[in-house]
């Protein structure tokens, strides 16, 4: 039984002081959802304080990207030891920093093995653009950025990785992928490879999270699928009521 993730990506809204108050505000009402664990990801700036108010209860903190090296001149970075005590996870590989920060699926790989060094958990995005689905694509592409993100990482992480699965034409759009269609493409473009890659029962315990375009209208159709795990979200996951319902439909969805 893998333990359901809804996570909220929270990209570049919310002030520090702003970011604190909304996770004062969650707090109460995430609180009863046990079955789900549930993550923010706020700003680097807000992440102290997103920390401090967090700290003590069951919802954890998140990064939206890091550096792969611990330090060095890297104007604008962040590194691991950095983040170290402030957050259990990190997200890579997110298609808006691929597209506007040319981060490349070897830094990706860098920065996994990096961020599991030093035992924070990676949230490895991956995803196809419109065009790469049109041309039938999709699976190749997926399956090539899996590969390449998972190069070297032994089977013994595996329980400290999550993916997901953002097709790019999904993300902030409010044009989803639909569940079905969500669900194969996770099947056959991530758990397969890493199938492949580690065997079977191993890529059976791995978490694969859905994201682009999630609300609390949709979510109970994506966690009702089998291979679907999660959620990483963007735009819903700014508002306390519409995270606090999306976490509630992961933990109906999943029965835990
Ligand atoms: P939206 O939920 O706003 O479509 O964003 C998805 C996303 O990119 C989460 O990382």
């Amino acid at each position: 039984m893998r333990l359901p993730i809804v996570a909220g990506n929270w990209k570049m809204y919310k002030t520090p002081a702003e970011a604190a108050e909304f996770a004062q505000a969650i707090i109460a009402p995430l609180l009863p959802f046990e079955g789900v664990e549930r993550v923010v990801c706020p700003p680097f700036v807000a992440i102290p304080a997103v920390a401090a108010a967090l700290r003590g209860t069951p919802i954890k903190v998140g990064a939206q990207n890091v550096h792969q090296e611990p330090h060095g001149a890297y104007t604008g970075s962040v590194s691991v030891p950095m983040l170290q005590g402030l957050v259990e996870y990190v997200i890579i590989g997110h298609s808006e920093v691929r597209q506007y920060q040319g981060e490349t699926d070897a830094m990706i790989n860098a920065k996994a093995k990096a961020l599991l060094a030093g035992g924070l958990k990676p949230i490895i995005a991956v995803g196809e653009s419109l065009a790469q689905r049109e041309e039938g694509q999709t699976v190749a592409h997926v399956g090539g950025q899996v590969r390449a993100a998972f190069e070297g990482i032994p089977p013994e992480s595996l329980a400290n990785v999550v993916i997901a699965y953002e097709p790019i034409w999904a993300i902030g759009t409010g044009r989803n992928a639909s569940p079905e269609d969500a669900n194969q493409t996770i099947k056959e473009a991530v758990r397969d490879v890493l199938a492949e890659l580690y065997g079977a029962a191993a890529a059976e315990t791995v978490r694969i999270q859905y994201g682009g375009s999630v609300k609390p209208e949709n979510m109970l159709a994506y966690m009702s699928m089998p291979e679907i795990d999660g959620a990483l979200v963007g735009g819903a996951s700014l508002k306390v009521n519409d995270f606090t319902a999306l976490v509630r439909l992961a933990q109906e969805a999943k029965g835990a």
